[in-house]
């Protein structure tokens, strides 16, 4: 999706909006652009490519301005080309900006503007806006200081639509105003610098001062100060936060790819995400969130929204919330539930669940819902993004900045932090299942040991991958848990390496799907219930029998001669298991992605952050 960088300071911003452009790759894009104040004068150089292509381009390395903004773009409106590339300027070349989101009246505004005279080249919603804010500068202004903040926080209320946007004005060349409504944008501050970006990653190698704009809120930057102003214009006082990821857990660190990098980094982000949320021989400890019984022994649902891999974390979660809290849970995929008119009470909980926090169909689910009456409660990695801001209470997972676009340590980091949420309802509740509950928070605290285990063992997927990498369909099937665990490593097999798979229940595979089991077609076989391995042994006979190869997924014993591929993992509870068993998959995605010679960090047609609907 697109990215944001901006700089206001004193030295050369160019290299430092490149540098910002560079962290921000991983979203996806197609086309990229930089504006700085030259002379008084606004350079704006663009051009649909890489951000290496736009590097090698004629003049960018002339630009000695220390005020810029720098975009890199994914085509919403208009195809990718030089002239749909952001910044866009006015018509009379004052203004430049850059914007993420969608303006959903462009068409209006237009309209509207192209009536008082200015003209428009490009197919983008985006060009109205330095446009629009032109129109105000000249036409509709505040006292002298804050003319140009003004016409932004102006031309702001006429959007309908989501964005993020940075501006330069060749007329206020020592300033930058920047605006954000759904879609993200922090600022950094060090020392008389002050840094923009659309991801905290782009700027943390200069600054882990970040302060975080909420909806509708402006700011006019200067070199070394801010001010900030809420949507209708009020002055506005901020503390920055100070983020404690490094800058150096933005960069691949040794590995051939992100993904690879943060597969490997999934017992540290486990155990981050446990932290102090469970010491052992203790309970769980969510005083941040004040859940208390009384509450809980009013909820009689639990819906789980979240898109894509989040959305399996749900799935994952599901078992853990009804078995020990009791309570029923249904995991609904975000971009329906926001349409489907589901039965929303104040008898109801919402847990919506996004790495990102920005995902737009989770967002908008729920504000919807807590338009509706219930509580909701925010799962997210990033702090201070949107749906932490929206929702009741918020439980952060501890993953670091995930930048492979496939998500690996955000799920693993879901499921363990859903699940300690779950183990604490059942204990607030006074749940009766003491003894599940007290096996389940030692084995919490032996997952991040467990994925190092399975993290060694790599050889074998690297062979499987060889065998299996030509192959145009792979299913996976589980059951109970195993299923969550399948369901999300078939979609990591398909996003990176454009194999068709699917996931299905074992028991159902039998009921019209089984005619598609072909001989030497794969089936990868996850059993870590001990309760139902017979029954996901017979499953797998039947795929044997019509010629599938398998490969196994297990903590059981198993018939050799009946399973040759057998991948072993740690005992664990299989309420537990998708942390664990999600991982020698997620790895053999990334291997058979390998082999195809693809980039597993950035898959076609896919964006990090799924900002539009
Ligand atoms: C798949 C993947 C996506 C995201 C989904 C939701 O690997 O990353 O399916 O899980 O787009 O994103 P978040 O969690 O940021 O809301």
């Amino acid at each position: 999706m697109c990215g944001i960088v901006g700089y206001i300071g004193n030295t050369k911003a160019y290299p430092i909006l490149i540098n910002g452009l560079q962290k921000l790759e991983y979203r996806g894009y197609d086309s990229a652009g930089v504006s700085t104040i030259e002379n008084e004068k606004i350079a704006c150089i663009k051009n649909k490519g890489r951000v290496k292509e736009l590097d090698n381009m004629e003049g960018t390395h002339f630009l000695e301005g220390t005020v810029g903004i720098a975009h890199t773009r994914w085509a919403t409106h208009g195809k990718p080309s030089s002239i749909n590339s952001h910044p866009h300027l006015d018509s009379s070349e004052t203004f430049s900006a850059v914007h993420n989101g969608i303006i959903e009246n462009y068409n209006e505004l237009r309209e509207f503007l192209t009536n008082a005279g200015y003209k428009f080249l490009s197919e983008t919603d985006t060009e109205v806006i330095p446009n629009l804010i032109h129109y105000y500068y000249t036409k509709e202004t505040g006292n002298n200081e804050d003319r140009f903040v003004h016409a932004v926080s102006r031309a702001t209320k006429d959007f309908k639509g989501s964005y993020a946007i940075a501006v330069l004005c060749k007329l206020e060349p020592d300033k930058i105003v920047v605006a954000r409504k759904d879609n993200p944008l922090v600022l950094g501050a060090k020392d008389n610098e002050m840094y923009i970006a659309s991801d905290i990653p782009a700027i943390l190698e200069y600054t882990n001062n970040i302060y975080i704009l909420n909806d509708g809120d402006l700011a006019e930057l200067k070199a070394g100060s801010v001010k900030f102003y809420d949507k209708d214009f009020n002055s506005i006082e901020k503390t920055p936060e100070i983020i404690t990821w490094d800058a150096k857990a933005a960069d691949k660190n040794g590995y051939d790819d992100f993904m690879l990098k943060e597969i490997n980094e999934q017992p540290t982000a486990i155990r981050e995400t446990i932290g102090t949320r469970l010491v052992k021989g203790g309970k769980c400890n969510f005083d941040d969130i004040n859940i208390t019984k009384d509450f809980l022994l009013g909820i009689n649902r639990i819906y789980i929204v979240a898109c894509g891999t989040a959305m399996h974390a749900g799935i994952a979660a599901k078992p853990l919330f009804e078995r020990l809290a009791g309570i029923p849970v249904e995991v609904d995929i975000a971009s329906e539930f926001r349409y489907r008119e589901p039965l929303i009470d104040e008898k109801t909980l919402i847990i919506c669940i996004s790495q990102s926090g920005e995902t737009a169909d989770t967002l908008a689910a729920l504000k919807n819902s807590k338009a509706m009456g219930c509580k909701t409660i925010a799962i997210s990695n990033v702090i201070g993004s949107s749906i932490t801001r929206e929702a009741d209470f918020t439980v952060y997972t501890h993953a670091g900045p995930e930048i492979a676009v496939a998500s690996t340590k955000a799920y693993t980091s879901q499921v363990t932090v859903l699940a300690l949420l779950a183990i604490h309802f059942a204990e607030v509740l006074g749940s009766r299942e003491t003894a599940l509950i007290e096996t389940l928070k030692d084995e919490i605290l032996e997952l991040p040991s467990k994925a190092s285990i399975v993290l060694e063992n790599t050889d074998m997927l690297k062979e499987f991958a060889k065998r299996i990498y030509k192959e145009k369909d792979v299913f996976y099937i589980g059951r109970g848990s195993d299923y969550a665990a399948a369901v999300e490593s078939s979609l990591k097999l398909k996003e990176i390496s454009y194999v068709h798979s699917d996931a299905y229940q074992s028991g159902e595979l039998k009921h019209g799907s089984i005619a598609l089991i072909e001989n030497d077609i794969t089936v990868i076989g996850i059993m870590t219930d001990r309760r139902l391995v017979e029954k996901s042994v017979s499953n797998l006979q039947e795929v044997i029998t019509r010629g599938a190869k398998t490969l196994i997924v297990t903590n059981q014993d198993l018939d050799t001669k009946l399973f040759p591929n057998i991948l072993r993992i740690p005992e664990i509870n299989t309420l537990l298991s998708p942390v664990i068993a999600v991982i020698p998959l997620q790895l053999l995605a990334y291997f058979v992605s390998k082999e195809k010679g693809l980039d597993p960090d950035k898959p076609r047609n896919l964006a990090k952050s799924v900002t539009v609907e």
